[in-house]
């Protein structure tokens, strides 16, 4: 049980696993990558979200991926390995070596496709111990015209910037606002709303990623013909809303109870954010495989 990667089919355990400095991954953040998670033991949620994504991400950066059969593989086989009681699986392809420093990604010619799982504690099962406080980072999300956050590339560094602003301002995570002035999404998650009892989420052209989860959760929304809408959300509604809530992979729901220090509604989970966890919570079986 524990920490197992998997680099181009070969495992290797944390102090053993290697990659080259001359990877473009290293040097240029050339690289894409997706995080799963897995519900008793081995079913992955959204597996076939993730790759569909992960194959967008690789046609933006022009870069040719084996075949879904192949990467699905490395990721079960890996998990299996690890043999933990819930897994973390991050599946990194970097464009590989390039035989010059130097942006031509013709350098490289032999992707690096590597496995990494860990154990994974899911989020704790009480709403209340899941709630976070956040505050509005300076740094803005990129342009979708510079590094489109459709993107999930291995170069998070406008995130990680974002994120030690948000610290410095006393939050604990980080939301993002977009060149245009609107809420674009988190580090490393997407943003809701609830007012007067409408759930809202900034669009995909707010220049966000199209995160699986919230994908997930629009899905179980429409199917329960419950309001939501997408739209652009602008920073004092968001300190403004009844209720706000992140949502990822690794977090699934998780209720954001103060921003910039300001009180989100009664300062705890909102009755939507509980309402919608538990809806989650009994379809999540739809996604997993
Ligand atoms: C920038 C960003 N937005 C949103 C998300 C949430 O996406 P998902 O629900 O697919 O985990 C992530 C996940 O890592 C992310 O990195």
């Amino acid at each position: 049980m524990g920490t197992v990667i998997n680099i181009n089919g070969r495992f290797f355990d944390r102090n053993t696993a290697k990659i080259s400095v001359f990877d473009r991954g290293f040097l240029f953040g050339d690289s894409i990558f997706e995080v799963v998670r897995t519900y008793n033991k081995y079913r992955i949620f959204g597996l076939d979200l993730h790759l569909d994504r992960l194959y967008q991400s690789a046609k933006y950066i022009s870069l040719n991926l084996k075949s879904r059969k192949f990467i699905e593989g490395i990721i079960r086989k890996t998990i299996v390995r690890g043999d933990n009681p819930e897994s973390y699986v991050r599946l990194i392809i970097t464009r590989g070596i390039g035989r010059e420093i130097g942006m031509n990604p013709k350098y490289a010619t032999i992707p690096n496709y590597i496995v990494i799982v860990k154990e994974f504690t899911p989020p704790p099962e009480s709403i209340e111990n899941r709630c976070i406080e956040a505050a509005i980072a300076s740094v803005k999300r990129n342009y979708k015209e510079s590094l489109n956050p459709l993107i999930k590339s291995g170069n998070y560094l406008n995130n990680v910037l974002a994120h030690i602003d948000a610290m410095k301002k006393g939050g604990v995570e980080a939301v993002m606002i977009n060149p245009e002035g609107y809420v674009a999404e988190g580090t490393t998650f997407n943003v809701f709303i609830v007012k007067r009892g409408v759930y809202y989420t900034p669009p995909l052209s707010a220049g966000i990623l199209d995160g699986i989860t919230r994908k997930a959760i629009i899905r179980i929304l429409k199917e329960n013909r419950i309001r939501y809408e997408e739209r652009n959300i602008k920073p004092s509604e968001l300190l403004s809303a009844d209720e706000v809530f992140f949502t990822s992979t690794l977090r699934e729901i998780q209720p954001v109870i103060r921003i910039n220090g300001k009180k989100i509604g009664n300062g705890r989970a909102g009755e939507y954010t509980r309402g919608l966890l538990e809806l989650f919570k009994n379809n999540v079986g739809k996604f997993l495989s």
